[in-house]
């Protein structure tokens, strides 16, 4: 029998590399991408997958749970991998309701779906929930790591919501036997990921001769992934992992924010044929996030233990790769940052860059 997996936010960044790895290798799977097109949400992210057969793209938004019910009674959902979210921090700060709606609301009505389908019969069914590691909160001794026994201290409303979210997702394996896992993972790198985030933001205006905003001191550190290693842990926690369990998913890659700046610019200064040292000039030390946490780190060893999970691209390898696809893929960035990104960039950044 085929399996009908619901994706949620197979439109975004990691949720389009999920979908594609999805589609392209389980061809006996129905999949089914649920996504609401924010702002976040491009189809042309998954456009080389949009006519395979075993694929439906749905537009529709998690918080409504009429029509959430309805997707689950007409697509027999067996399983469910969910990734839509809001998901930067820097608007959680601006906006926080979005997050709570999405987030929470969002990932409770699903839950709520799902136990509705499969309260007669939870054999066979998952409720896998994709999750952050920045609800661990911030780790100030450079010798600890996030486990998966780390207590949840979340600082943001990003990482509350997200928070929350691990446990009503928790709670209904807890209280009601849903089949759910879970994971949480660092920062994530790569094609396709809205130039909002620290490395597109810093690549787009290295392209285009723009102030780069370093929050604070760029002291902070963040471990990075690249993203179709993430991808490929989903794929490993969804087929493997055990029912209750979370696993942490990280890349042992720790960097500055000011570290990291500084490898863009020098890659970027040889592949653009600009002097060495000029994109470091466009290095701006701007106003701090508020409650900026300080440093996420990963320990990534119960997957590769009892998984086998591992990543696969050196560091140096997947920057390359992520620098390359944006260069090569001008149009894409260009669609979506006009328009309202420009007022959101203006709005974000004006005042500190001015
Ligand atoms: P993203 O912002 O790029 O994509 C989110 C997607 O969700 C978009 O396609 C958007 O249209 C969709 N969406 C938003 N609200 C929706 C709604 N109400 N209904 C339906 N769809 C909606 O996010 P991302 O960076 O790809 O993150 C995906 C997931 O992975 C999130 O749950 C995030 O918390 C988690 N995560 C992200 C990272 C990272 O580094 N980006 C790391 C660990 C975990
Ligand atoms: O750790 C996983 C999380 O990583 C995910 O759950 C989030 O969805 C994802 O957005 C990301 O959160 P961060 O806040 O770490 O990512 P961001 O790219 O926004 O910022 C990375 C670091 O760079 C952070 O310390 C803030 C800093 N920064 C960011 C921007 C956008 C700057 O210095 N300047 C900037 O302009």
């Amino acid at each position: 029998m085929k399996k009908n997996i619901l994706i949620t936010g197979g439109a975004g960044f990691i949720g389009s590399h999920v979908v594609r790895l999805f589609v392209n290798k389980y061809p006996d799977y129905n999949i089914v991408n649920l996504d609401n097109l924010t702002y976040a949400g491009n189809l042309a992210n998954i456009a080389d997958i949009e006519n395979a057969p075993n694929y439906t793209f749905v537009k529709g938004d998690i918080v409504d749970l009429a029509f959430i019910n309805s997707l689950f009674e007409k697509h027999q959902f067996d399983s469910v991998i969910h990734l839509a979210a809001e998901s930067h921090v820097d608007r959680s700060i601006t906006h926080p309701l979005e997050f709570v709606m999405t987030n929470v609301v969002g990932t409770v009505n699903l839950l709520v779906a799902a136990r509705n389908l499969w309260k007669g019969n939870m054999e066979g069914k998952l409720f896998y929930h994709v999750s952050t590691d920045e609800v661990y909160g911030s780790l100030h001794n450079p010798e600890d790591f996030f486990l998966e026994t780390t207590p949840y201290d979340p600082q943001s409303p990003y990482s509350a919501s997200k928070a929350s979210s691990d446990h009503f997702v928790r709670a209904w394996h807890n209280t009601y036997k849903l089949p759910v896992v879970l994971s949480n993972c660092s920062n994530n790198y790569g094609p396709n990921q809205f130039p909002e985030k620290l490395l597109p933001l810093m690549i787009n205006n290295i392209v285009n001769n723009k102030p780069l905003p370093v929050y604070g001191k760029g002291e902070n550190v963040r471990d990075w992934l690249f993203v179709v290693d993430h991808a490929r842990a989903i794929d490993d926690v969804f087929h493997q992992g055990k029912v209750g369990e979370t696993y942490n998913i990280g890349g042992f890659n720790e960097w500055k924010n000011i570290d990291i700046v500084h490898l863009l610019c020098d890659t970027m200064d040889a592949k653009l044929g600009r002097e060495p040292g000029t994109n470091r000039g466009l290095i701006k030390f701007v106003e701090d996030r508020a409650g900026h946490d300080l440093r996420y780190a990963i320990d990534a060893t119960k997957i590769m233990n009892e998984l086998g999970w591992k990543p696969s691209l050196q560091f140096e390898e997947g920057m390359n790769k992520t620098i390359d696809w944006y260069l090569a893929n001008r149009e894409w960035i260009e669609q979506i940052t006009s328009g309202e990104y420009q007022k959101y960039y203006e709005g974000m950044y004006a005042n500190k860059l001015s």
